[in-house]
């Protein structure tokens, strides 16, 4: 799943350079965001504009003579992949040995998203033990390597050492960033829900279902399976499958037919509605009218008590001390609760930013600095990965 992913293609310099002119348009061609760093070597097998042409970004080809003031660590935390391809032995060896003298070394030191390293080089090259002692030390600091594979290479020679096809390249990266996803189906809720007085007035709330939106993109750019039941008709990811309502009972019921390993419920569902919904449109000449309320189903508790438990996530906006909210944790029995005060300034309804706490199962809290709604996703995201992780 590499549809709306960012992935840093890192070309050194072998012969094998010109291959990685079609992976790049094999990655654009997947819906990937592809951003190329080339070192100067690799300047000498194959021109910037080839893959300027294929992505659409200019590739950059120095650390200081760029526009960015510091591209090794923009490009860095702008991936979400770095695919080294071809990998020179020289670029290897910076690798072991954590040097970062080079673009791309430094870019590849400074990222903290996986790293896929395909080797290409002569047999002898390969074979040499200084190469194979580096190749040990990347795969036990964690790096992911393709190939090499075993065939011909340039200058007629046959052996091991040449670089992993596209193809091949393609379904590493798939399979690295499935890996946090694992297949899983996230089922999202989002914005405040409306319960009908009459056909035109409504008992509604402020939630305007960006949190809950970004979460579902977020998701989705992970690679989970994604299903967003919400009242909000906010534009999301086309690869999400969004269901549309509006009361809290339409959501509490296609809520129960969504199967779910992960559970974000960041709705504001009403807890009361009017008891009678008039059928026509209450007049003024009508007079006063007192609504009498009833309880709604709550939708959060029918996806705790199921009997395969999704990991899930609850929301509390409050206007007070986070007391009430780790209250909340524990009474709702849920894995994470997400809290935020929406009295604070850029914390409320409506706003692209937001200012939240953590508070886990067991009471313990994580604040967080102001952040967007985007960024807030991402950390929500990490901490579910993380813990889903650990239960493994
Ligand atoms: C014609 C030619 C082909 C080369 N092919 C390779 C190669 O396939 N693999 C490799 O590790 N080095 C190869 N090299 C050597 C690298 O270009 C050299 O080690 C360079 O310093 C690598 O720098 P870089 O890793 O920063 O791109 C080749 C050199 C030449 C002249």
């Amino acid at each position: 799943m590499l549809h709306g992913r960012r992935i840093l293609l890192c070309v050194t310099g072998g012969v094998a350079a010109y291959k990685s002119a079609y992976l790049a348009r094999r990655l654009v061609e997947s819906g990937a965001s592809v951003r190329v760093a080339m070192s100067e070597s690799a300047l000498e097998f194959i021109g910037a504009q080839t893959f300027a042409a294929i992505t659409g970004n200019h590739p950059v080809t120095s650390l200081f003579a760029d526009e960015s003031v510091s591209p090794h660590t923009e490009m860095a935390r702008w991936a979400d992949l770095v695919i080294v391809a071809p990998a020179t032995a020289a670029t290897i060896g910076r690798m072991a040995e954590g040097i970062s003298s080079d673009l791309i070394s430094a870019t590849i030191l400074a990222a903290t998203a996986p790293i896929l390293v395909a080797p290409a080089m002569h047999t002898e090259m390969w074979e040499n033990r200084s190469t194979q002692r580096n190749i040990d030390q990347l795969r036990s600091d964690g790096h992911h390597l393709v190939g090499p594979n075993e065939g011909s290479l340039a200058g007629g020679d046959v052996g091991v050492g040449r670089v992993a096809e596209p193809e091949e390249i393609l379904e590493a990266a798939s399979s690295i960033l499935e890996g946090d996803a694992g297949g899983r189906a996230v089922l999202v809720t989002a914005g405040g829900t409306r319960e009908p007085i009459d056909p035109v007035r409504y008992v509604g709330n402020r939630s305007s279902g960006k949190m809950g939106h970004a979460i579902a993109d977020e998701a989705v750019i992970r690679g989970y399976s994604v299903t967003l039941v919400t009242t909000s008709s906010l534009p999301v990811h086309p690869a999400i499958k969004v269901v549309s309502v509006e009361t809290a009972q339409e959501m509490f019921t296609v809520v129960s037919d969504v199967k779910a390993d992960v559970a974000v419920m960041a709705a504001a569902v009403a807890d009361f509605r009017p008891a009678k919904s008039h059928e026509t449109k209450l007049a003024r000449s009508d007079g006063l009218k007192s609504i009498q309320l009833e309880a709604t189903p709550d939708v959060l508790a029918s996806v705790v008590a199921r009997s395969e438990r999704p990991y899930v996530v609850g929301f509390a906006a409050e206007t007070g001390g986070v007391e009430r909210a780790i209250e909340k944790a524990e009474r709702k029995r849920v894995d994470l609760l997400v809290y935020n005060d929406v009295s604070e300034p850029g914390s409320g309804f409506n706003t692209d930013t937001n200012r939240v706490v953590f508070i886990g199962q067991d009471g313990t809290t994580e604040s967080l600095p102001l952040l967007s709604k985007a960024e807030v996703a991402e950390k929500i995201w990490d901490r579910i990965a993380s813990e889903l992780n650990e239960r493994e």
